[in-house]
């Protein structure tokens, strides 16, 4: 049985700055349908405004909603919120992240992800429920978030008057949300930060990670209490950075220094794992926290006097020219850099060490973070926008915070075009419509629609389940993954060198026929949670599909239906076409632009002929760029299975080819300025398509 929250001190919760400004928040509020409310990170912002207004009797008559930008943050506050409150998680306060609904009838707060609330807004297009929306760490800038501004600042012309809005930031770009909902009232918390003293690098460092621990044991042999917040970018380098802290501070002599705790914190880390840094340290003891930027804003870990900045970020990049996804390392702007730094001053006085110099902080640091709508692949969000049915206006002229860039709106326009989501006149189409409703990209509901039409959907829905999984293979010491996982699954008898989504049915149905079994996952190298997750994604799919299941059964290789599986995975990547060279293994990409791309060594081996060639056709699911232009999730197709995509390929082409500029799409700071009309005239293909 669960137990109710009611370990928390809520003596800390009173403490914090936004709970001193509750009359005053309440007061705004009443009198305002919109307001911006301004607060470090570490002020209450999340876990209290919630509180304050359902205890000023706002939940009354709806549910409020807290949107956040990662899945992470929703779950953790929710849990915090509850035990505050001294409920049950999933009764007064609840969350919803995709995939997982912890809510319930009684839910009054309900933590969601920013997604989860845009595909609200397909059922019910004034979000009726909710009394009040908060769109919370709104500084973060998430595409979602983004795209909800737009839709709540429309909501708000039009609205049920008992809507509130409330956007949350940590940073001052609030002001910036204000001028967007018409000079909305800002509302500024005054933090209790303490002075952090900065301390530059005088050299750039060589490797920063080694840099970043070097720092940390000298912080932890010389200076006074308090604990360590170190920034890295990925798991990978937590890991590497915890191994040889770990072992550094073994070879301290005994004594020597006081003892240190050493805590991973990323997005990936098991839910147990991740609550541990919110445990205060034991007295005489250090703890030295390794995070990604999630430490950043969205989790606040207390206790925290020096915090160690090497200056860089992970950021998946995607260019619309190339269609192409980078995972790279940026340099973080001078906001994040800020906000690094304020971590460290919420207890005491405290130090921030920032591993470059002065010269690249001023010069290099780019001023504030590039908003996620300018580095992402639009084709879900439009294809969201489209199916609201936003009759009024067309993607180009949605109010855009920040606008994306016209080649990005044109690359998902394109996509969508080519997956009949949308016709050649830009409405959307039946297709389109249900592909919307699904929680996947655009090419896993194109992929599941064509499934059901072809009589495999129970198959179709496998594979969309388990490529929602965000890793699924342990980490296998010796060889790479790839090699472990054939070696693994090289005794299924049929259906194996099709590429990784046949593997990935494969690997299902065997742990299905193992009885959904902890020791199979074990033994083959996969993540048993990861397993358990694909399979309730399984299960929820198949209900919103109206799939009936009647349980699994493996095909055969030459089974048609394994061909009819195949050609609607073709058909749902069918934006993402591949062919290969005629005499070697390389396989040049088709689109609006075409690359010469290598299938990505962590793909199962695909089968070759007698000359050692590869399948002539395949589909993938990313292009990604690590050092060099690779696929990733391959599938081989037939050519023949590929000609509807390539005609309507070509079509887009010819109206490109139609001269220069006059028959691409308008730019969007053209569609903008409505006084303007645009000087360019769009052939009729191109001006529908936008429509
Ligand atoms: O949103 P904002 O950054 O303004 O603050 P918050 O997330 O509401 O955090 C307020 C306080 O609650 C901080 O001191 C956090 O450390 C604490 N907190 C916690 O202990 N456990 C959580 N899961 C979330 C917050
Ligand atoms: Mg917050």
């Amino acid at each position: 049985m669960q137990t109710c929250g009611g370990q928390a001190s809520s003596a800390l919760a009173c403490e914090l700055p936004v709970t001193r400004y509750e009359k005053e928040i309440v007061d705004v509020v009443k009198k305002n349908d919109v307001v911006v409310i301004i607060g470090e990170t570490g002020s209450g912002k999340t876990t209290q405004i919630s509180q304050i207004l359902h205890h000023a009797g706002s939940t009354e008559f709806g549910v409020i909603a807290i949107t956040q930008p990662r899945r992470v943050a929703a779950v953790s506050v929710a849990r915090r919120v509850a035990s505050e409150m001294k409920v049950c998680l999933g009764e007064e306060v609840g969350y919803s992240i995709r995939f997982e609904d912890r809510t319930s009838e009684k839910t009054r707060i309900k933590y969601l992800t920013d997604g989860c609330l845009l595909r609200e807004f397909l059922s019910d297009a004034e979000l009726k429920q909710y009394s009040v929306i908060i769109l919370d760490e709104a500084h973060e800038r998430s595409l979602n978030t983004d795209i909800l501004l737009g839709l709540l600042k429309r909501l708000c012309g039009r609205k049920s008057p008992d809507l509130k809005i409330v956007i949350t930031s940590a940073t001052l770009e609030g002001e910036k949300f204000s001028t967007f909902f018409f000079g909305c009232p800002v509302m500024k918390i005054p933090g209790k930060l303490f002075p952090v003293e900065i301390l530059y690098s005088t050299q750039e460092p060589v490797n920063y990670i080694e840099s970043a621990v070097q720092t940390a044991l000298e912080i932890h042999t010389q200076k006074g209490p308090g604990d360590i917040l170190l920034f890295l970018t990925g798991k990978e380098e937590i890991e590497k950075a915890i191994m040889k802290l770990e072992d550094r501070i073994r070879q301290l002599e005994e004594g020597s220094c006081m003892d240190a705790i050493i805590l991973p914190l990323h997005a990936s880390l098991e839910p147990e794992l991740q609550v541990r840094v919110f445990t205060p340290s034991p007295p005489s003891c250090r703890r030295i926290i390794v995070a990604t930027n999630i430490a950043e804003t969205s989790l606040t870990v207390d206790g925290v006097v020096f915090v160690i900045d090497p200056g860089v970020v992970k950021q998946h990049q995607y260019s619309p020219m190339t269609g192409m996804y980078s995972l790279v390392v940026v340099k973080i702007s001078r906001v994040q850099a800020t906000q690094r730094a304020g971590r460290a001053g919420r207890t005491r006085p405290g130090k921030c060490y920032r591993l470059y110099t002065e010269a690249v902080f001023e010069n290099e640091l780019p001023p504030v973070t590039m908003p996620e709508i300018q580095r992402s692949s639009l084709a879900g969000a439009v294809l969201h926008l489209k199916s609201l049915d936003l009759k009024d206006i067309n993607v180009l002229e949605f109010e855009y915070l920040d606008p994306p860039s016209r080649s990005s709106l044109e690359d998902a326009l394109q996509k969508l075009f080519i997956i009949d989501a949308i016709q050649e006149d830009g409405s959307i189409t039946h297709l389109g419509r249900r592909m919307a409703v699904l929680p996947l990209e655009p090419s896993l509901s194109r992929m599941l629609l064509a499934a059901e039409e072809a009589g495999c959907l129970s198959e179709a829905l496998t594979i969309a389940a388990m490529l929602s999984c965000e890793s699924l293979f342990l980490p296998s010491p010796k060889k790479s993954a790839s090699h472990k996982r054939d070696l693994e699954f090289k005794s299924l008898p049929d259906g194996m060198g099709l590429g990784d989504h046949i593997q990935l049915l494969q690997i299902y149905e065997k742990w299905h026929e193992d009885g959904y079994n902890a020791e199979w996952c074990k033994e083959h190298g996969v993540k048993i949670r990861s397993m358990m997750f694909a399979r309730e994604v399984r299960r929820q799919l198949s209900q919103i599909m109206k799939w009936e299941d009647k349980g699994l059964s493996r095909y055969r290789r030459k089974d048609p239906k394994m061909l009819a599986l195949r050609k609607a995975i073709c058909t749902g990547f069918s934006n993402h076409l591949a062919h290969r060279m005629q005499q070697h293994n390389g396989f040049r990409t088709l689109g609006a632009k075409t690359h010469l791309v290598q299938i990505h060594p962590s793909a199962c081996s695909m089968e070759v002929d007698d000359d050692g060639l590869l399948p002539e056709w395949v589909v993938y699911n990313e292009l990604v760029n690590v050092g060099r232009p690779f696929i990733r999730n391959v599938c081989a197709v037939k050519g023949s299975w590929c000609q509807p995509a390539l005609m309507k390929l070509s079509k887009l082409s010819v109206t490109k080819l139609g001269g220069a500029q006059s028959s691409t799409l308008p730019s969007v700071e053209k569609e903008q300025k409505v006084e303007k009309p645009a000087i360019e005239p769009l052939s009729a293909t191109q001006k529908d398509l936008v429509a």
